[in-house]
């Protein structure tokens, strides 16, 4: 069984939770990175203010960490209105809706996380609240049910998900902003860890903070995460300050290797290499053989793999790249057979 390394866990920790109240940027102009969409969010707030009505709904999309729960918050911040979260899961009969829907006041924010999870039925309760901002809802027992309309307030869907392939076409439809959020450069991540030190009040110095940056699999996230164990590390050792021997020895203890790769990432491609010679082969297949969740993989490790050029993805499965071999250090004929 893989030894799990929690940097790439999916959901935050309870300490994450209260350290993230505390570095997560609340304005557009704080929020690193994203260039286009934030330029973009930032006429599209502007115009609904002057116009006096509510902002359309927003869809954000992108693989973990990227930051589509914290650009919520900050559009509903900047329009300064409230916002109130919700995910889909746990949204499981038509009263969770209708409890939700009705907290909301005029122009407020309505986040919903994980929306792709929301099911079918709520969806499609969802539809006119979201069209014309009514309710239509079933209630009573079976034999004595009536439906009855509740108007609502005018409000802003913000919806989020990091697979939106498995977003139904009607829903997708009703969103008039949908934005896909990127990975971030290196630049962007060693800017972020910078602004973290600052917060955390644990400074670090700039080759150290690049080498963060670089090991971040492009994801804030992963950057947070890895300061604050290195921050770990400095404190244990008495120090006041994170240098960039300190962050190597660190990240080696991590098993974070010089691409941002973990121990799941490397367990992933030796199986694809050694196994199943290289591919094609498909992702159950996969991840069976290291003993993980199908969703992890193809939520956490495939993305980054593919964007970085590790894998291949193809009709017939997944395929290792030449850069696997060379990282791995494993020798590669399929050039050499002619
Ligand atoms: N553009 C950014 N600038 C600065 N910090 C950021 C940015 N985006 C994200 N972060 C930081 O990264 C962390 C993760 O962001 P967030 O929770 O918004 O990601 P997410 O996309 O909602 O992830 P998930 O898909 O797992 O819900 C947050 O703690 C936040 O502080
Ligand atoms: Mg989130």
């Amino acid at each position: 069984m893989t030894k799990k390394n929690d940097i790439y866990d999916l959901d935050a920790t309870k300490e994450e939770v209260e350290i993230d109240k505390n570095i997560r940027p609340e304005t557009l102009d704080e929020y690193v990175g994203q260039q286009e969409i934030k330029e973009n969010m930032r006429v599209f707030i502007k115009a609904a203010k002057l116009r006096g009505e509510v902002l359309d709904h927003v869809l954000l999309y992108g693989p973990p960490g990227l930051g589509k729960t914290t650009l919520a918050h900050i559009i509903a911040n900047e329009l300064g209105v409230n916002l109130k979260s919700a995910s889909g899961p746990s949204i499981e009969k038509s009263g969770d809706l209708a409890a939700i829907l009705s907290t909301l006041e005029p122009n407020d924010v309505l986040f919903i996380d994980e929306i792709h999870r929301m099911p079918r039925f709520i969806e499609e309760i969802l539809y006119p609240a979201m069209e014309d901002f009514e309710l239509d809802i079933v209630i009573g027992q079976e034999g004595n049910s009536r439906n009855i309309k509740i108007d609502l307030p005018p409000f802003t869907l913000v919806g989020a998900t990091t697979r939106a392939g498995d977003i139904s076409a009607p829903l997708r439809d009703r969103f008039g902003i949908v934005s896909k959020l990127n990975y971030y450069t290196d630049e962007e991540l060693q800017h972020i860890i910078e602004r973290t030190s600052r917060v955390l009040d644990m400074s670090i110095d700039e080759d150290a903070a690049i080498e963060l940056a670089k090991r971040s699999r492009k994801t804030p996230r992963i950057a947070n995460r890895l300061f604050k164990r290195v921050r770990d590390f400095a404190l244990v050792n008495g120090d006041t300050n994170i240098t960039k021997r300190l962050t190597d020895l660190a990240l080696e203890r991590l098993h974070v290797d010089k691409f941002g790769l973990d121990q799941i990432d490397i367990e992933y491609l030796k199986s694809l290499i050694n196994k199943f010679n290289g591919g094609p082969v498909g992702v159950e297949t996969i991840a069976t053989s290291i003993g993980e969740e199908v969703s992890t993989i193809e939520d956490v490790v495939e993305p980054f793999l593919l964007q970085e050029g590790f894998i291949k993805r193809t009709q017939r499965g997944r395929i290792a790249c030449e850069k696997s071999y060379e990282h791995l250090k494993i020798a590669h004929y399929k050039d050499t057979l002619f």
